[in-house]
């Protein structure tokens, strides 16, 4: 089936619009993210502070944000707002895990914005031994491109996908189509019941082949 970009856009846009607005609450820490994140001066010392506090995820999510396992999500490069957004979603329990909901409630609002300035500061290094995909970057830049960028990278609260994990991606892309509670409310729920099963892997390669 063909999709030309523009009705894709649309529907995307449908999809958008009737999505929950959760950032709501985060608004005023967002905003102090972005005022120390453009004082270059204040970002140094965030990113110094950040980098002190990331001793004990760095045992899962790698000192410098490139995880040790492939099921753990990279965090460097992360853009830092969804990073901060996401710390907040799993301390209230809107997104489920059990180890990051514990150690999400341990961490302050500072050490929540210190943390994301210092892992988006960081470089995502290339994943050995996955083969990009053809269908895969087909399947992306005709859909997924819209909110992720075509580049991969994302914006703002819309997460960076370029050098992300293979086995985590996949592991993301199936709970999010099986709905798995999770992250029940997210909008990409809805938008994996239109990506067949068959399209997960092809996308993963391609995704985490993204420089
Ligand atoms: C015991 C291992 C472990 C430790 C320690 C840990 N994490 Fe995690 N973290 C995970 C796992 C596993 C996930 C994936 C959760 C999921 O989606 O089911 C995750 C997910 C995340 C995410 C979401 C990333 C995304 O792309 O969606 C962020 C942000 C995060 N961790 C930050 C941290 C920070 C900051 C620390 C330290 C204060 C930390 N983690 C410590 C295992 C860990
Ligand atoms: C309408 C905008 C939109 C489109 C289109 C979209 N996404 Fe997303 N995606 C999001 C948002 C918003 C999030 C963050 C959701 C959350 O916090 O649960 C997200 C999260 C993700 C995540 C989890 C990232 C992480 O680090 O935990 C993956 C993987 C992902 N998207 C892949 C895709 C793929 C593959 C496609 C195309 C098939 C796609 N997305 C299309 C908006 C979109």
């Amino acid at each position: 089936m063909f999709i030309s970009k523009s009705k894709m856009l649309a529907m995307v846009l449908c999809v958008w619009i009737a999505a929950p607005s959760w950032a709501q609450d985060a608004n005023d820490l967002v905003t102090r993210l972005h005022s120390m994140d453009s004082d270059s001066a204040l970002k140094a010392e965030a990113i110094n502070r950040g980098k002190e506090r990331s001793m004990l995820c760095s045992y899962c999510h790698g000192k410098d944000g490139n995880s040790v396992k492939n099921y753990i999500p990279n965090l460097a490069a992360q853009n830092p707002e969804y990073l901060l957004n996401q710390f907040q979603y799993f301390a209230s329990g809107e997104r489920k895990s059990y180890v990051m909901e514990q150690i999400s409630k341990g961490l302050t609002t500072d050490e929540m914005v210190d943390l994301a300035i210092f892992y988006a500061s960081e470089n995502v290094k290339p994943q050995a031994n996955i083969q990009s995909s053809e269908a895969g970057q087909a399947r992306y830049q005709s859909f997924c491109f819209a909110c992720h960028g075509d580049d991969g990278k994302g914006n703002k609260d819309l997460p960076r996908l370029a050098g992300q994990k293979k086995a985590f991606l996949m592991k993301a892309l199936k709970d999010f189509k099986h709905g798995k509670t999770a992250r029940a409310n997210s909008p990409m729920v809805r938008i994996m019941k239109a990506v067949k099963e068959s399209d997960i892997e092809p996308l993963a390669d391609y995704i985490a082949t993204m420089q």
